[in-house]
C-alpha cells in the first residue's frame, strides 16, 4: 500500500496518545485494537473527528480483540496491552497479569501482520519484549522495547532544567533493564558536546540520575491512578518514525543481545540503529568497572523477570 499503516495494541493512556501523535505526524494510517472494543472504536472516532481542524489525512480506526484482522499487514505494532503500576507497585509486580496479555497479542500479530516491526511498551518491559519474541517468532531485527528513550528523555529535562538549556541539546545514554537499576552512562552524556560537569555540579547531577531512575514512579504517585503516558508515547512514536523513515537513528533500546556486552538470549536496554531493517545493529560501548558492575547488577534483575515468564 502506499501508505503505511500503524496497529496499536491497546488503546488506553499510552495508546491514545500513541494514535495522535501518529496522527499528527502522517506516520500512517493508525488502528487501536483493545479487549474494551468501545474505547477502541471511540478514540478512534473522536479522533478521525480532529482531522477537519487538525488537518491529517490518516484514517484512523478501532476494534476488539474479537476484531484482530483490522491491523492485517500492519508495518508497525506498537503494544501497551495490559495494565499500568498503582503507586507502590514495581514495573515487576505486573509480570503475571501483563504476560497473559502478551501472549494473546503476540499470537495476533503473529497471524495478521507477520512483517511489522513489534514494538512493546508494556511493563515489566525487558521480560514482555522477551515473551513477545518467543511467541511470535518473528527474527530479532524485528521486536524491540521502548524503555531506554524515555529514561534518557526524563534525563534530558531534567538536566536542561538545571543547567538552564534546553533538553533538545542535552545527549544522553543509558544502558540495562528498564528498572529502578538502569544504568546511565553520564560518561557518554554531554549539552551538544559541553561536558555534563561543566554545567551541573556533580551532587546535582547524582541527583538527577536517581530522580530518573525513579521517574516512572514519581508520576505513578503523583497521578494517583495509571502511570505515565505523554512521555511514553513520544518515545515510542520516535522509535516507530525511525523505522517508517529508514532515519537509521541511535537510540537506546530494548533489544536482543546476542554476544554483544558479554551477554547473550536476552533483551536489555543499548544503543541501537533502528532503520529500514527494524534493529540494524546494536552499538558496543567501552564500559569502565563501575559501569560494568551496574550492568551486571541490571541484568541479573532482567534475567530473573524472564525467568518468571517460563518461556
Ligand atoms: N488485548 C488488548 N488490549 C488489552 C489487553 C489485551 N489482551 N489487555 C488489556 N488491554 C488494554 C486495556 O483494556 C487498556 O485499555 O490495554 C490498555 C492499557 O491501557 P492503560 O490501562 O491506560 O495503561 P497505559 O498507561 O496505556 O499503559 C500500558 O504500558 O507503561 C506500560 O506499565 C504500563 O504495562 C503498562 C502499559
Amino acid at each position: 500500500a502506499s501508505r503505511k499503516k500503524i496497529a496499536l495494541i491497546g488503546a488506553g493512556q499510552i495508546g491514545g496518545t500513541l494514535a495522535l501523535l501518529a496522527g499528527q505526524k502522517e506516520l500512517g494510517d493508525v488502528v487501536l485494537v483493545d479487549i474494551m472494543e468501545g474505547v477502541a472504536k471511540g478514540k478512534a472516532l473522536d479522533l478521525q473527528e480532529t482531522r477537519g481542524v487538525t488537518k491529517f489525512d490518516v484514517n484512523v480506526t478501532g476494534g476488539g480483540t474479537g476484531d484482530y484482522a483490522i491491523i492485517k499487514d500492519a508495518d508497525v505494532c506498537i503494544v501497551t496491552a495490559g495494565v499500568p503500576r498503582k503507586p507502590g507497585m514495581s514495573r515487576d509486580d505486573l509480570l503475571k497479569v501483563n504476560l497473559d496479555a502478551i501472549a494473546k497479542v503476540a499470537e495476533g500479530i503473529k497471524h495478521h501482520a507477520p512483517n511489522a516491526f513489534v514494538i512493546v511498551i508494556t511493563n515489566p518491559l525487558d521480560s514482555m519484549v522477551y515473551a513477545m519474541y518467543k511467541i511470535t517468532g518473528f527474527p530479532k531485527n524485528r521486536v524491540v522495547g521502548m524503555a531506554g528513550v524515555l529514561d534518557t528523555a526524563r534525563f534530558q529535562y531534567f538536566v536542561g532544567e538545571a543547567a538552564g538549556v534546553s533538553p533538545q541539546d542535552v545527549n544522553a545514554m543509558v544502558l540495562g533493564g528498564h528498572g529502578d537499576d538502569m544504568v546511565p552512562l553520564l560518561r557518554y552524556s554531554s549539552v551538544n558536546g559541553v561536558p555534563l560537569t561543566k554545567l551541573v555540579e556533580k551532587a546535582k547531577l547524582d541527583a538527577i540520575v536517581d530522580r530518573t531512575r525513579k521517574g516512572g514512579g514519581e508520576i505513578v504517585a503523583l497521578l494517583g491512578t495509571g502511570s505515565a503516558f505523554y512521555a511514553p508515547a513520544a518515545s515510542a512514536i520516535a522509535m516507530a518514525e525511525s523505522y517508517l523513515k529508514d532515519k537509521k537513528r541511535v537510540l537506546p533500546c530494548s533489544a536482543y543481545l546476542d554476544g554483544q556486552y558479554g551477554v547473550k538470549g536476552v533483551f536489555v536496554g543499548v544503543p541501537v540503529v533502528i532503520g529500514a531493517g527494524g534493529v540494524e545493529r546494536v552499538l558496543e560501548v567501552d564500559l569502565n568497572e563501575e559501569e560494568r558492575a551496574m550492568l551486571t547488577k541490571s541484568l541479573e534483575s532482567v534475567k530473573k523477570s524472564v525467568a518468571e515468564t517460563k518461556l
